[in-house]
């Protein structure tokens, strides 16, 4: 006898929701401790592979997960960050100091070529994220017209000086970041002056149209969403947003203990897996208080809601630099990615665009370079497992028999996700199994449409949620195909090993 499901769900395959963005598996990398440079940059004189500079196989990686998005050149140190600094001939670039991460000297060798160089090979939107803390609106209102305008004009010839004549397409503009902290410590109020200001010379120069995305405020500030949703965009008179801004942005990042001890990254017990996942669920909740908040004032949601840093933040790796934010990534790292896809889905209407912190080597990356080894982690796999969902209609998923639910951190975590979504006939269904000791039966009624062909199922799992990928065991976590799919008299049974993430397309 088959055991009872933790989950019942029907499927509705004929009422497709909203197109969840491919955008919202963006990336996000900074001038921050191994992340640019000895991760993305070598220099072309490396014996490691390189295009240009740019590591050859991180390039691949990332193309494999089909990278939609690259946020640049921050994080806090975008507030700090001058691009004129970053142009010209690398060896006659002016140097400073990254006071925000490690006080090591930055030799601006990786810049504003370099970056769109990279975006090109990726075959990534770039997202540029623009200096309001320390910048003026001047080199703002430069940087766009550096970047994009054609033709004869002052920044267009100084692109075209150091190398470049045609200008490149961008479509994601960030103005500030943290304006509540490390970008000004600036009130919400000082705060959209300022962006005002900024966005309104962040011109869009012949056909390229900037996504403008404002800043915005931490976790459940919804404070600082409203303020900015009154002063940004026309307010409740007026519906429709103005121009000035697409978008408004916030961050939230994961940890299981506090900001002074964030818990390690490797060695945690049950109880503290436990509540992390518990504090990865809690994105939900906080995405459904901004989409209350911004359906207020602009109930076609026009305008989109960004989640431009998100991820689990640990204790740093011992032995390596605090300012640098190098940690190992496990598997449970990549069930709270596979937790937070869940809320991105429910929230696709809403939410265009969200990056997770960040790609190489800090924080919940995707990969870690030990010299010329190249470590995919657990986290890696999830976005590579995920693909099917870029830019495809998200399906309902109506649970009959409610899931399972586990008691931590003072609140009900569901322990079992599903998501659906379809595109060009395929049905793509991802699910996880947060339960770090007990399988769990999935059934889905699949409604209003031929089930179709099980094709490409692949499990990503582990014999303990602290397993992780190294130089010298590259697969430790790593997807298999996946066996525990089967239609059982017209209901898909998957059948969910302890800890784990299944992706599976049914084709017709
Ligand atoms: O991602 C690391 C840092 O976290 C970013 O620089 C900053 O925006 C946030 O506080």
């Amino acid at each position: 006898m088959n055991p009872a499901p933790a989950l019942t769900a029907v499927v509705d395959i004929d009422v497709p929701g909203p197109t969840i963005s491919r955008h919202l598996y963006g990336h996000f990398a900074e001038h921050l401790g191994r992340c640019i440079y000895d991760g993305f940059w070598v220099g072309e004189d490396s014996e490691i592979e390189n295009i240009g500079g740019i590591r050859a196989d991180v390039v691949e990686a990332l193309r494999s997960i089909a990278i939609p998005n690259l946020r640049w050149p921050g994080g806090c140190f975008a507030d700090e960050y001058h691009w004129t600094d970053g142009v010209g001939p690398r060896d006659e670039r002016p140097r400073m100091v990254n006071t925000h991460w490690g006080d090591v000297e930055e030799n601006n060798h990786f810049g504003t070529h370099e970056f769109m160089a990279l975006c090109e090979l990726l075959d990534a939107e770039p997202y540029i994220s623009g200096n309001v803390g320390s910048g003026t609106v001047k080199e703002t209102s430069d940087w766009v017209e550096y970047l994009t305008r054609a033709g004869d004009s002052p920044m267009a010839r100084r692109r075209a000086e150091n190398g470049r004549r045609e200008p490149w397409s961008v479509k994601f503009f960030g103005v500030g970041n943290e304006p509540w902290g490390c970008g000004g410590n600036l009130t919400a109020q000082q705060f959209s002056t300022l962006a005002r200001q900024h966005a309104t010379y962040a011109r869009n120069h012949g056909e390229n149209s900037l996504y403008r995305i404002a800043a915005g405020g931490s976790e459940d500030d919804y404070v600082w969403t409203e303020v900015l949703m009154k002063q940004l965009t026309r307010g409740l008179q007026d519906p429709s947003p103005s121009d000035l801004y697409q978008a408004i942005s916030f961050h939230c990042y994961t940890m299981s203990g506090s900001w002074m001890d964030k818990g390690s990254a490797t060695e945690f017990s049950e109880e503290e897996y436990w509540t992390t996942l518990a504090r990865a669920e809690r994105v939900g909740e906080i995405l459904a208080g901004h989409v209350a908040v911004m359906d207020a004032y602009d109930p076609a949601k026009k305008v989109g809601l960004v989640l431009d840093e998100w991820g689990t933040w640990w204790n740093v790796e011992p032995g390596t630099n605090p300012g640098f934010l190098h940690q190992q990534n496990t598997l449970r790292d990549a069930l709270v990615a596979a937790v937070h896809f869940d809320a991105f889905h429910a929230h696709a209407d809403r939410l265009r665009l969200a990056n997770i912190a960040q790609t190489v080597n800090v924080l919940q990356s995707m990969l870690l370079t030990d010299g010329r080894r190249l470590i995919l982690t657990p986290t890696y796999h999830v976005f590579a497992m995920s693909v099917g969902h870029h830019d495809a209609r998200r399906l309902p998923v109506n649970p009959v028999r409610a899931g399972a639910v586990h008691e931590a951190d003072g609140r009900e975590v569901s322990t079992v996700k599903v998501s659906a979504s379809t595109k060009d006939g395929t049905v793509t269904i991802t699910a996880a199994n947060l339960d770090p000791t007990s399988s769990a039966v999935i059934e889905l009624h699949l409604r209003g449409g031929d089930g179709g062909v099980i094709t490409g199922a692949q499990v990503l799992t582990s014999a303990d949620p602290r397993d992780h990928n190294t130089a010298e065991d590259l697969d430790r976590v790593a997807p298999v195909p996946f066996e525990g799919a089967v239609w059982d008299g017209g209901l898909l049974r998957l059948d969910l090993p302890a800890a784990s993430f299944v992706s599976l397309q049914l084709s017709a």
